[in-house]
């Protein structure tokens, strides 16, 4: 890596919690949605409901696995129609509260749910608004009779969030979803993330030295999911749990009841997280807590990641330490070195951590033209079924028939819905679209008026030929100057042609097949 040593100093943090004497408060699940995708009913399990998928999504169909004694969540999944090649994304959307940050958690369970044909699991695409989230491959996992789940932690930046399941071109088969959860977490939690611009993908949670099952809630409150990790070192378990209410990040103090340790004077080496890693720069917390073993040491040691120094000498005593660094590159396989301090009369310890890919967000379709999107969207009968999420991003995953802009205010600049068997009206909402260069809708079945289009000042191109419209031609689509083409025929329009349409220059305005419609006076 190329990168100095310095550079990291100054994304370094370390943190000593303070002694809390006040006990735990009684622990309340933390707030959001525990989501049951596909199943028919909601259900309670170890005291938390979850909730059919009814609510928060209108597309793909819910299916019941064959496979034999599933946990309830896994049971069902939703699952969601392919089109050859083509990327489109399915959305979960939720209300959530503006500003909070949410832990997301999708899981996935195959079960053979797309028939004998597709004996794996499909790979396709998640995303949270605007943004790539990550690939799904379950294959691996699958294939050892695991589901997997994906976690990452997003802000909310409007007051719903969605989560959307996405074909791509390497999805053979039908892309589906067992549950997704969507829980708020503590505001102090990886407050050193920039929020409004970057959002955490998990790479990698683990709780060293222990075996067994997942810890989650209720032993951590804001139920992230720490897995057990054994090393060829020794795990030392431990006689005191620190207070975890001052600590950054608050881990579950369970993670505490457990260390990976070596013998004192020796370094403790991780193989850490267990797999290699595609470069990136990455969020990296690591836990400590003396285990009471011996009051009167004095635990000290350095901390080095691919022998780049990460911390030194630090001190570890039985209230705790948690040590980070906020944005760190990593390629490959990745070491954790601890090396004893010359003085320490102790061994290096470590309890547990945490390794998050820093994602950059994909950006957002101006809010405006989004809830002019979605007020087109209400009053068509049958809008497309990927017309959920971000309308514009991410990029390859924009709406069926909608073009954008590029740069900083991504705008809806055209739509494209010709010939899809649209019914219902056009609601007077497109006229907020007002980067619109170009509006074809024709070759459908839409009836109603068209609404006054005189706000868009950029329209080019208005096409809503064949199509079943009524009433009258507006008068002021006459304001739009840049109005280049005007085709109406085919419809049931009535009246008289504005004569601010008749005429102009530079402007074809086709009319015919309007059986009741008054050409004007020549
Ligand atoms: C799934 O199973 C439930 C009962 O367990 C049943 O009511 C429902 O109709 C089944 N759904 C499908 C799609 O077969
Ligand atoms: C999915 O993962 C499997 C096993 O790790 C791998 O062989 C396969 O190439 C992956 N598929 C895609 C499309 O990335
Ligand atoms: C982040 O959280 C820690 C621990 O709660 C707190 O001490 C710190 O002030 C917070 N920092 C920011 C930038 O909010
Ligand atoms: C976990 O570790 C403890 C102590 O090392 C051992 O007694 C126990 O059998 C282990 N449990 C499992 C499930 O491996
Ligand atoms: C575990 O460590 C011991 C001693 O360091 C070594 O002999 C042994 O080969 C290691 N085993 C594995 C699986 O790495
Ligand atoms: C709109 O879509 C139709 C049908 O797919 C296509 O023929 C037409 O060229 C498109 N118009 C624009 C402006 O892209
Ligand atoms: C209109 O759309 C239908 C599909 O909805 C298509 O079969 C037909 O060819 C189209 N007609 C014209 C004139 O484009
Ligand atoms: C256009 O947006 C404004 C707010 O931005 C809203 O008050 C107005 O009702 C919208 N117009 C239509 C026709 O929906
Ligand atoms: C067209 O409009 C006329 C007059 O409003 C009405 O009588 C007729 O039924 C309409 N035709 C269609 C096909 O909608």
């Amino acid at each position: 890596m190329a990168f100095p040593f310095l550079l990291y100093l100054s994304f370094l943090f370390l943190s000593l919690p303070a002694l809390s004497l006040s006990q735990q408060q009684q622990q309340q699940p933390p707030k959001g949605y525990l989501i049951d995708c596909g199943a028919i009913g909601s259900s309670m399990i170890d005291g938390r409901v979850w909730l059919t998928d009814d609510g928060f999504i209108s597309s793909g169909t819910a299916k019941n696995l064959t496979v034999p004694n599933l946990v309830p969540t896994l049971s069902t999944v939703r699952s969601f129609p392919i089109r050859n090649g083509l990327r489109r994304k399915f959305c979960y959307v939720a209300r959530v509260y503006r500003g909070a940050r949410y832990l997301i958690r999708s899981t996935y369970y195959y079960g053979g749910v797309n028939g004998l044909d597709f004996p794996s699991p499909p790979v396709f695409d998640q995303i949270v608004d605007g943004t790539f989230w990550s690939v799904v491959n379950t294959t691996e996992d699958y294939s050892k009779g695991l589901s997997s789940y994906y976690e990452g932690v997003f802000e909310a930046k409007g007051s719903t969030m969605s989560v959307c399941i996405a074909s791509n071109t390497y999805t053979v088969s039908d892309p589906f979803i067992s549950s997704l959860e969507m829980l708020i977490l503590g505001g102090s939690l990886y407050n050193t993330t920039n929020f409004d611009s970057h959002a955490l993908r998990l790479v990698a949670r683990h709780s060293f030295g222990h075996n067994g099952s997942i810890i989650g809630y209720p032993d951590d409150q804001f139920d992230r999911y720490w897995e057990p990790y054994e090393e060829n070192v020794s795990v030392i378990a431990s006689n005191t749990v620190p207070s975890v209410s001052g600590f950054w990040n608050i881990p579950p103090s369970k993670v505490f009841e457990r260390a990976l340790s070596t013998a004192r004077s020796e370094s403790l080496e991780l193989r850490w997280p267990p797999f290699s890693l595609p470069s990136s720069t990455y969020y990296i917390a690591l836990y400590f807590a003396d285990n009471g073993d011996s009051p009167a040491s004095s635990r000290e040691f350095d901390i080095h990641i691919n022998d780049i120094r990460y911390y030194n000498n630090l001190i570890v005593g039985s209230e705790g330490a948690a040590v980070f660094a906020t944005r760190w590159p990593l390629r490959g396989a990745t070491k954790i070195t601890l090396s004893p301090a010359a003085d320490s009369n102790a061994s290096p310890l470590i309890n547990a951590g945490e390794i998050f890919d820093v994602l950059r967000l994909g950006g957002r379709t101006h809010t405006r033209d989004v809830i002019a999107l979605e007020g087109m969207k209400n009053s068509l009968r049958n809008p497309p079924l990927d017309w959920s999420g971000d309308p514009c991003r991410p990029r390859d995953y924009s709406w069926t028939g909608v073009r954008c802009s590029e740069g900083e205010r991504i705008r809806v600049i055209s739509l494209n819905l010709t010939g899809i068997g649209l019914s219902g009206s056009l609601s007077p909402s497109i006229a907020n679209l007002t980067a619109l260069s170009s509006i074809w809708l024709g070759n459908n079945s839409l009836s109603g008026v068209i609404p006054d289009l005189s706000s868009l000042k950029l329209l080019e191109t208005l096409h809503l030929e064949e199509n079943q419209l009524t009433g009258e031609i507006p008068s002021s689509l006459g304001d739009i100057e840049s109005l280049r083409e005007l085709f109406l025929q085919n419809n049931n329009l009535t009246g008289r042609i504005p004569d601010t349409l008749v005429g102009r220059p530079r402007l074809e305005v086709r009319t015919s097949g309007n059986q009741f419609l008054t050409p004007p006076p020549s």
